[in-house]
């Protein structure tokens, strides 16, 4: 017995030793493979270069978008019919806005077959949350804090999206945003820095995959570089007043990791820091981003950015934008035709050294070779794959599952929720309550119009047999159609559909209110001063309480928005956000208890417009001692806002104890070890993210009160408990000191783990 034990140990030395070998000599030659693919790829460019034109250089920092048929008849209209020449002639180095393999392989063509070097494009789209398949708005799936989940549905993203001809997609946008009157911060992942460089990172791996070359990989891009999501007051394209300290320790970080996770390209900003347009400023894009951050992937202007130096006054002419941006290290115009129609001549004055254009080339058409486009240029053109692979049942499966993941409980008084599969009587009221269109959110990219799943008929087709009404109740805006671009006109007088919604909520057992925003209030120009619910919805809400106070919320929205009225009176509260294609299925199972909520926002909820900016991770002030006035406080609202960041509630309980660090002090180059055991008190099934957070306490400049620094989201059945550990190192303490350099600073630190980054069990150590 002992022996045979003896021998079996022996060759289970044997074969984990021989496993570890095989995986070092693979992991050996994957990375010899891919310096040897990048040796080829720098080889094959330089080759190239060598025998480009300027012209043809030049042509490569050119970007159009292909809003006109690229099949058929060469257009009528002037511009386009220019254009189509300019991309026969190799001066069109990438279209955005082509799509369908049909388009991209007709503008292809054009390019590839009638150039003289024959240059592939590279075809650019915003697929910002799914292609034809929708996913929820980046600001809900943030809330999934669910890594995996996100991944794959950008890696599904990616995969529709390189079967419709298009290789390359404008995101992840990781512009962190503090402010929900911003539009666009419904594109982000929320108000935190670490949280952020997660999100990113498992964004670029789904779009990216492990290799750029796999047919269903798209190159990502990190946008918009850099301080967007802190522009003054808001207010969309304002400009940006960020302190170094700000940009280095929150603006920059999830650009960073874009960078680290390989990501192929990046995007500029509209706004301007400190009055230096973000697309010309040479800081940003030559010293940290290719400098510092050795970054050698291309940046591209945002649309018309580089012309609109003219606009920020700080270039006269066309030609001094495209000085002043390309110098900084932009290296393709997006639209504005700058480099087009000026680099030459400022090549040939001597006020652009041609290496530039050498390295702004270089780096576009390595991205190139990368995705494979050198050796075939439609490879991306397949109409077998364009008809298979597209609104597949396993995507719409993922979309159920993660909108059900970013589903927030904002409240649940009386544990309303979930509610019971038959014997109710249920009122479906709101300008949502039917929408099929309002969940495909902004930024749709292919989605047909009006695909999405609304709550009622997701509530219809949930297993249940009760008694379900429908009303609408006041539309909420209409579409001013003279304008092109969505502009709403809201309706604050047509009460038509009030009396019929209140009638069908008081012999209702329980009302689901389908309230929100129209999908085109949040996005790019898109800010608003008022954060409340628009048109009459306050007023449909207040009145249907009157009668029946039964009611479930169900917020349908881009941002953070004020309801304080509603946080106070209506029992339950869900934040679905904008959920995309299987929106109302995914809301159905939340309500009726098929699966149990575990999201948690990652962005404040104020209580009143006048609190934004509002954010956990402030920094420390001047007056912290409790004084009833001498402090840093409003006379007539309290500072903190109505739900915090990572604030989520679970049909279940949890019991956080057993706040655990392994030191009590820790050298800076020891892990330190904490955990916390989690109990599920209650009798559902549950996830619960469970979060780690720190507190400098004192440092060379003022530090936040609160940072997170770690998640683990956990599955716990009634009744069990589990040890939740976390490491923290002297990495995850650093930041940007005031010595100007990226250091943690001994001494004393406070650790919080808890639900939100308002609770939690408390601990504190020391670096030495
Ligand atoms: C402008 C937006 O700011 C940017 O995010 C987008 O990628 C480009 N337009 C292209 O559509």
């Amino acid at each position: 017995m002992n022996t045979i034990l003896i021998i079996s140990k022996k060759v289970l030395f044997y074969v984990i030793s021989l496993t570890m070998i095989f995986i070092l000599l693979a992991r050996c030659s994957s990375n010899h493979n891919s310096i040897a693919q990048r040796d080829d790829i720098n080889h094959k460019v330089d080759s190239l270069l060598k025998i480009m034109t300027l012209d043809e250089k030049i042509g490569q920092l050119n970007q159009y978008p292909g809003q006109w048929e690229m099949t058929g008849a060469v257009p009528k209209d002037e511009n386009f019919r220019e254009r189509y020449e300019l991309i026969k002639n190799g001066m069109v180095g990438s279209m955005l806005n082509v799509k369908g393999v049909e388009q991209v392989r007709a503008a292809q063509k054009l390019a590839v077959e009638n150039s003289r070097l024959g240059i592939p494009m590279i075809f650019g789209y915003d697929v910002i949350h799914g292609y034809k398949t929708i996913f929820p708005l980046p600001l809900a799936m943030s809330c999934s804090w669910d890594m995996e989940a996100i991944q794959r549905s950008a890696r599904i993203a990616a995969v529709e999206t390189a079967a419709s001809g298009i290789n390359w997609t404008f995101a992840p946008m990781v512009d962190i945003s503090r402010d929900a009157r911003w539009g666009r911060v419904m594109e982000g992942a929320g108000e935190d820095p670490y949280l952020g460089c997660e999100i990113a990172k498992a964004q670029i791996l789904g779009f990216q995959g492990e290799n750029l070359k796999d047919i269903s990989s798209i190159a990502a891009c990190a946008k918009h570089f850099a301080g967007y999501g802190f522009v003054e007051a808001g207010r969309e394209y304002n400009t940006a007043e960020i302190s170094e300290n700000t940009l280095q320790n929150i603006v920059l970080p999830p650009f960073k990791a874009c960078v680290d996770a390989g990501v192929a390209t990046f995007m500029d900003a509209f706004n301007a820091i400190g009055g230096t347009p973000s697309t010309s400023n040479n800081h940003l894009l030559r010293d940290v981003l290719k400098g510092e951050w050795s970054y050698n992937g291309f940046v591209v202007s945002d649309w018309g950015s580089i012309d609109m130096a003219r606009s920020h006054g700080v270039a006269a002419t066309k030609k001094e934008a495209a000085l002043i941006a390309f110098k900084a290290g932009c290296d393709m115009d997006m639209g504005s035709s700058c480099y087009l129609k000026n680099l030459k001549e400022l090549v040939k004055e001597g006020s652009v050294k041609e290496d530039l254009i050498d390295d702004a080339v270089r780096r576009i058409l390595s991205v190139k070779y990368e995705l494979g486009l050198f050796e075939d240029p439609y490879r991306y053109c397949d109409s077998l794959r364009e008809k298979e692979l597209l609104l597949t049942e396993d995507h719409l499966k993922e979309a159920r599952d993660i909108a059900r993941k970013s589903i927030v409980l904002l409240k649940n008084e009386n544990n309303i929720l979930p509610l019971n599969k038959e014997g109710l009587k249920i009122a479906i009221i709101g300008p949502f309550a039917n929408d099929k269109d309002n969940p495909l959110g902004n930024w749709r990219a292919d989605a047909e119009k009006a695909s999405a799943i609304s709550l009622l008929e997701g509530i219809k087709s949930a297993q249940t047999s009760n008694n379900i009404a429908f009303e609408r109740g006041p539309v909420l805006a209409v579409e001013d159609t003279t304008i092109s671009s969505h502009k709403l006109i809201f309706n604050n007088e047509d009460r038509t559909g009030m009396k019929e919604a209140i009638i069908a909520a008081k012999s209702a057992d329980v009302v689901i209110m389908a309230i929100g925003e129209n999908c085109w209030q949040s996005g790019e120009a898109r800010s608003q001063a008022d954060i409340r619910l628009k048109g009459l919805q306050e007023e449909l809400l207040e009145s249907v309480y009157a009668v029946n106070k039964n009611i479930v919320v169900v917020l349908m929205n881009g941002r953070p928005i004020v309801i304080d009225w509603m946080a106070e009176h209506v029992p339950a509260i869900l934040e679905t956000w904008h959920l995309g294609s299987e929106s109302g299925n995914a809301i159905a199972d939340v309500l009726f208890g098929d699966y149990n909520p575990s999201g948690k926002i990652t962005a404040s909820f104020p209580r009143s417009v006048g609190q934004c900016p509002v954010y956990y991770n402030h920094k420390s002030t001047s007056h912290a001692w409790g004084h009833p006035i001498y402090a840093s406080r409003y006379i007539d609202m309290e500072n903190e806002p109505l739900y915090p960041f990572g604030f989520g509630l679970s049909y279940t309980s949890f019991e956080y104890s057993n706040l655990k660090i392994n030191k009590k002090e820790v050298a800076s180059d020891e892990e330190l070890s904490v955990s916390v055991m989690v109990k599920n008190t209650g009798k559902y099934i549950g996830d619960e993210i469970v979060q780690l957070y720190i507190q400098d306490k004192f440092a060379s400049t003022a530090r936040p009160v609160k940072e997170l620094k770690g998640f683990s989201k956990i599955h716990l059945t009634p009744g069990e408990s589990k040890t939740v550990k976390f490491k923290l190192t002297a990495n995850d303490l650093a930041f940007f000191t005031a010595n100007k350099k990226w250091e943690a600073e001994s001494g004393e630190f406070n650790v919080w783990i808890g639900p939100n980054s308002k609770e939690g069990l408390i601990e504190s150590f020391i670096l030495n």
